[in-house]
């Protein structure tokens, strides 16, 4: 392949990642100014909780958002099914996504249920949650907003119960009710998990 090509594949590239940004930043505009969704579940996968809890509760607007497009799809799928009007789905990045909205933005609650855990030492730079990752979250969720997080790997439990009591905008709320039950997908398989419940200070 000549040089010339290669430039002209890079430049493509760069041009579909401007556009994909450009289309979150234009979606989030657009479902925020219509809908104001103050309850976001980060990586929802096949949307099984988000259904059913904005299905018991009609009067909070849900986004559910997930990386990846097949599971999204059945998401989408399960969205046409309920007909129901205080649902949305996106499919977006949990970091990229927070980065897209408004500065006004906040959510009272976030779910994260379940997120790949990341095992290995080398990788657990690309576990969600993060030190900055939280501290961005913060700027979006409004004082006393919670954080609902779940997962079946006590190590990422553990990881993320230290993050919290080390951020500045979170605290762990160790009386706090956790305020749904309905089984993800992954909660179907896994059914030795631990909770934890982080509120915006
Ligand atoms: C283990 S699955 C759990 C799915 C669902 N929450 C459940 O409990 O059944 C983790 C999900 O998070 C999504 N995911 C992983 N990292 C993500 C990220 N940074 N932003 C958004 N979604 C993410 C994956 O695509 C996957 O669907």
């Amino acid at each position: 392949m000549q040089k010339s090509e290669i430039s002209k594949e890079y430049c493509a590239v760069i041009e579909k990642e401007r556009c994909r940004r450009a289309l979150l930043f234009d979606n989030c505009k657009e479902l925020f100014l219509r809908h104001h969704p103050e309850v976001l579940e980060i990586g929802c996968g096949h949307g099984h909780f988000l259904s059913a809890y904005a299905l018991a509760h009609p009067e909070q607007c849900c986004v559910g958002i997930d990386l990846k497009s097949g599971r999204l799809k059945k998401s989408v799928k399960k969205l046409k099914k309920l007909n129901t009007k205080n649902l949305f789905f996106l499919k977006a990045e949990g970091k990229e996504f927070i980065g897209a909205l408004g500065q006004s933005i906040r959510f009272k609650r976030i779910f994260i249920l379940f997120p790949d855990p990341w095992p290995k030492k080398r990788h657990h730079k690309r576990r969600l949650i993060q030190e900055d990752f939280l501290l961005e979250l913060g700027d979006h969720a409004s004082i006393g907003a919670c954080i609902y997080f779940r997962t079946d790997f006590q190590p990422y439990f553990e990881w993320t119960s230290k993050m919290i009591e080390h951020c500045p905008n979170w605290m762990l709320d160790q009386n706090g009710r956790w305020p749904f039950e309905e089984k993800s997908y992954f909660e179907q398989i896994h059914s030795n998990y631990k909770s934890l419940i982080a509120k915006r200070i």
